[in-house]
């Protein structure tokens, strides 16, 4: 059986004193799932001393491609690394679309942060446009497939992926369970092809307008890992929800 996971993506929003509201609700509420919350850079070194003695972990929401280097306004899979992170979400569709970030870029990006023992979080996910052309199974799996070109398959036996298709992001209406489902299901066949173990045992996890309301539903299905959550990670009080509607 996958353990559930549920992340938060702050995105640009929050502080410092977000981290303490999200260990305080959290520490009320019973779960399970695997948690964890990737507030912006800066805030990292301040979550790291918050959350210290809890179980929730700590990510980030990007890392260079480079180890180091003269690359002004990046940071390094090695400095989330010391900031105490254990997963770095990347491929974000957000990146993709505004920092023309390629899927060999994040297939680059991914092999940094592994190289640092750190968790990359690879997001795939198709456009409004894509979907009705009926190509959103082409577009997740090139995503995927970039990838897999680039580190192998047995990469992916450390890491987790999160479909989020981006007409679901941000605009409150999330993925029916049934297209979620059909969707990670067909990675999970995807990958079985390439490594049966692999496919069953890697975390998938869905974005996508995840709320308390719809968060149990989503994650009941058979493919469905946990979530990767934008909007409603900035209240800690529907957060800790959908962490409890995964435990
Ligand atoms: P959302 O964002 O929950 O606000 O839709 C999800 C994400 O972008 O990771």
């Amino acid at each position: 059986m996958r353990q559930k996971l549920v992340i938060g993506n702050w995105k640009m929003n929050g502080n410092a004193d977000l981290v303490v509201a999200h260990r305080e609700q959290l520490a009320d509420t019973a779960f399970t799932a695997e948690v964890a919350i990737c507030p912006p850079f800066v805030y990292l070194h301040a979550a790291q001393h918050h959350l210290a003695d809890t179980n929730v972990a700590l990510g980030a929401q990007d890392a260079s491609d480079h180890a180091e280097g003269a690359y002004t306004g990046q940071i390094s899979a090695q400095m989330l690394h010391e900031q105490g992170c254990k997963y770095v979400i990347i491929g974000h569709s957000e990146r993709r679309a505004m920092c023309a970030e390629t899927s060999e870029d994040v297939a680059e990006k991914f092999v940094q942060v592994q190289a640092k023992g750190l968790i990359p979080v690879l997001c795939v996910g198709e456009t409004l446009f894509q979907r009705e052309q009926g190509q959103t199974q082409d577009v997740v799996v090139g995503q995927l497939k970039a990838v897999v070109a680039r580190c192998g398959i047995k990469a992916l036996a450390k890491a987790v992926l999160a479909y989020e298709p981006v007409w679901a992001i941000g605009t409150g209406k999330a993925a029916s369970t049934e297209q979620a489902q059909e969707v990670h299901q067909s990675l999970r066949q995807w990958l079985h092809k390439q490594d049966a173990e692999v496919a069953e045992g890697l975390q998938i996890l869905y974005g996508g307008s995840v709320k308390p309301d719809n968060a149990a539903a989503l994650f009941s299905q058979k493919d469905i890992d946990g979530g990767l959550i934008g909007g409603a990670a900035l209240q800690p009080e529907a957060f800790a929800a959908i962490v409890q509607a995964a435990s």
